[in-house]
């Protein structure tokens, strides 16, 4: 029998937010696929999940791997496995600023979470969510004003993918700042994808599927560092909010705290 709250899957569900986020969900009643691109490291997550007596599940995901993303779903789809909703939590930021940065970044924090939500979105039921975590580094008012035309009103998705490219290299050639991109690729990622989230949210609005992206705040992670001054219990809760709105819900909106925010 599918639980009345159904299945959400999320991406990144390791460690940091991804794993706090997959145990709130599965507090809240729902089942829960929690996927990693380490199945070593996914295993235990799920186990210690299970542990606290809740209903998780590993599958492996490496969202830069589209044979990775492929084969999870066809997997799905062998098992007539429908989604209440999707959480592309995954994301990276590495150090330093050159071509390899950049390309390696968009790989995963953009590319990664667009190519995961075009497998995985038909497996969505009518009324899902699709959740996109993104950051405030994402916000649109920090851009130079010809960059942020470029984004908003967000593009299509094709022409949206070259300008990514075309961020790519730029960096590479040494161009980006005469081209008024900013030095950092995280935030380019993230500026794509809150454009991607609003055109998603376009497009899937006819399958009544609600599409947000949520900044979780500064949370102490790897990835936020030890003198961030948010738990990760509180920067999974406006994602988890998100990925079990009402039918009724908002979609194409961007969230902090579970209000509202400027894309
Ligand atoms: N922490 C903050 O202050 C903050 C602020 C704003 C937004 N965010 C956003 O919140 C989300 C979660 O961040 P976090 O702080 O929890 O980061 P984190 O602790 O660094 O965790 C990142 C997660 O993403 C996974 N990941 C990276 N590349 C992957 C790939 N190719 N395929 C599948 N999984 C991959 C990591 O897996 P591995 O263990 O295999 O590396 C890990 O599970 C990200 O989207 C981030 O941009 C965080």
């Amino acid at each position: 029998m599918p639980k009345e709250k159904g299945t959400v899957l999320v991406t990144g569900g390791n460690r940091g937010i991804g794993f706090e986020v997959c145990r709130q969900l599965a507090r809240a009643g729902s089942r829960v696929l929690l996927t990693a691109r380490d199945s070593t490291l996914g295993q235990q997550a799920a186990a210690t999940l299970r542990s606290e007596g809740l209903d998780v599940a590993f599958e492996p995901l490496d969202v830069a791997s589209q044979e990775s993303i492929d084969a999870l779903g066809s997997a799905l789809e062998r098992k007539g496995q429908r989604l209440s909703a999707l959480v592309n939590n995954a994301a990276i930021t590495m150090d330093g600023f050159d071509a390899r940065v950049a390309e390696q970044t968009q790989a995963i924090n953009f590319f990664g979470a667009w190519h995961v939500t075009e497998r995985l979105a038909p497996l969505l039921e009518p009324h899902g969510r699709l959740v996109m975590v993104s950051s405030g580094a994402g916000e649109l008012a920090g851009l130079a004003r010809e960059l942020r035309q470029r984004f908003d009103p967000p593009p299509s998705k094709e022409v949206l993918a070259a300008l990514v490219r075309e961020f790519i290299e730029d960096v590479r050639s040494g161009q980006y700042a005469r081209k008024g991109w900013p030095r950092s690729a995280y935030r380019i990622s993230k500026v794509a994808l809150n454009a991607l989230t609003r055109r998603l949210a376009e497009e899937l609005q006819e399958r009544h599927v609600l599409v947000n992206a949520v900044c979780p705040g500064w949370v102490r992670t790897r990835m936020g560092g030890s003198s961030a001054p948010l738990g990760a219990e509180e920067g999974a809760d406006t994602i988890v909010w998100a990925a079990m709105l009402p039918p009724e819900g908002p979609t194409g909106r961007f969230f902090r705290d579970r209000r509202p925010i400027d894309w």
